[in-house]
């Protein structure tokens, strides 16, 4: 199995370009069945969990094909099946999007139970519940069946902003006879751009990125070419790695409105911070940095998705910071993994004290989900020693040329092989 090897080494320096963002490309990807047409998307990240996607769709006779690393092409003029029952769907999350998008083209989907990092319970009644509000019967037995005769558009609340079951609930209600209206709806960046997509193929989505989301459903959609957005969450993570190392690093490609409750967060802690048009700057160089309180909200607030790469930054931070965590009720399992480096974090249910060290020390500690394993390279750039990163599929899933982009910017970090005798240094993190 391979694993990461980071050192401490000089501050990161230069730039890094962010790729499409994983969890828009892949509920866009899925979204692209809906149209019985050719769709080509642009900026897919290269990364394990498309390549998932993918797999998964050629187990329902849709012809995909790379037209180059980051350009797919899916043709589903020919899909007939319309069940989604194989290993793939059962190792992520999002595979879940079959649901909404098989429900939309056939009125009927079988989807197996979905996977995904564990971070307690995730369950999909609110999914389920919105399929059932546009008409659907629902069986959740060993396989999740749905059938309608005729979708139709309905009034849903949601009791919380749930990303899934807001995108999930859009593309169905796409194809659903009359308007379908979506109350507390999750308003993240990639809700918004599977609206956007939904809407280049013919959909009439409308508010997406507020609270309420009207869909007025259509008969019929048609073929696209789209580009999907650049990944915050790619890009929060380099932002924190500058600051953890001391650095400064430009990151290209991302959209600095997306980026601004990081930016704040960081900020607040003393790292300093610069932005243009589609690029930021952040400099940890002699920052005198602060302890800090951070509260994980759905969007706009403080994303979920950064809070593992945050605390192993306050981990070092002199004085007592705090990390409140409020969208998943078990997020601090890899919170063991940087208290083996030295961390000193108490737990208790969704609040976590940290008490700042002064310096990190590298050992083995593992990646116990995909954010979790991006928060231990950050804490292996400013520990003392050797850091060994376990479970790196994990971080294999959401990032694309992780070691790659590290190793341009200075870091001491590679991917070695314990298989033979010898560390086998591994260029590419390849799927
Ligand atoms: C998505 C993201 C994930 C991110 C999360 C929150 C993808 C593929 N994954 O996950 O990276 O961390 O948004 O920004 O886009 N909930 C229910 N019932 C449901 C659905 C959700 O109780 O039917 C709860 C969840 O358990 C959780 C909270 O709602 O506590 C938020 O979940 P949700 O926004 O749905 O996250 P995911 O779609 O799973």
């Amino acid at each position: 199995m391979d694993k990461l090897m980071v050192r401490r080494g000089n501050p990161l320096h230069g730039e890094v370009s962010i790729s499409g963002s994983k969890n828009a490309a892949l509920p866009i990807m899925i979204a692209s069945l809906l149209c019985e047409d050719v769709v080509t998307l642009e900026n897919v990240p290269d990364i394990a969990d498309t390549k998932n996607i993918t797999r998964i769709m050629k187990t329902l006779d849709v012809d995909v094909e790379y037209l180059d690393e980051h350009t797919l092409r899916i043709d589903s003029r020919h899909m007939t099946n319309r069940c989604a029952d194989c290993e793939e769907v059962r190792k992520m999350r999002a595979s879940y999007y079959y649901l909404g998008a098989l429900l939309g083209r056939f009125g009927s989907a079988r989807v197996a139970f979905p996977g995904g990092c564990n971070f307690g319970v995730r369950p999909i009644d609110l999914h389920i519940k919105g399929f059932e509000a546009l008409g659907a019967v629902v069986s959740t037995q060993s396989i999740i069946e749905m059938k309608a005769d005729n979708l139709m558009g309905a009034r849903i609340f949601l009791d919380f902003a749930s990303v899934g079951a807001t995108i999930n609930i859009m593309l169905a209600a796409v194809k659903a006879r009359g308007t379908t209206v979506i109350e507390n709806a999750a308003k993240e960046p990639h809700v918004v751009d599977t609206a956007s997509f939904l809407n280049s193929m013919g959909a009439d989505v409308k508010g997406a990125g507020t609270d309420t989301i009207r869909i007025r459903g259509v008969r019929k959609m048609h073929g696209s070419s789209y580009a999907i957005i650049p990944d915050q969450i790619e890009a929060g993570t380099y932002m924190v790695a500058a600051a953890i190392s001391e650095g400064e690093v430009t990151i290209r490609n991302l959209i600095p409105r997306h980026m601004e409750s990081i930016s704040a967060k960081l900020r607040e802690a003393g790292v300093r911070i610069a932005q243009g048009g589609d690029w930021i700057t952040v400099s940890g160089r002699d920052c005198r940095l602060r302890p800090t309180k951070v509260k994980t909200m759905p969007y706009p607030g403080f994303p979920t998705d950064m809070q593992p790469q945050m605390m192993a930054l306050l981990s070092i931070i002199q004085g007592t910071s705090m990390v409140n965590e409020s969208v998943f009720d078990d997020r601090f399992r890899y919170v063991e993994e940087l208290k083996k480096m030295g961390a000193h974090i108490d737990v208790e249910g969704h609040i976590a004290i940290v008490e700042g060290v002064d310096r990190l020390v590298g050992t083995e500690v593992q990646a116990t989900d995909l954010r979790a394993g991006a928060a231990m390279i950050l804490a292996g750039l400013a520990a003392e020693g050797t850091t060994y990163i376990t479970n790196v599929e994990y971080i294999d899933r959401g990032y694309e040329s992780m070691v790659e982009h590290f190793r341009d910017l200075g870091a001491d970090i590679s991917r070695v092989s314990d298989d033979g005798p010898d560390l086998k240094l591994i260029k590419s993190v390849a799927v």
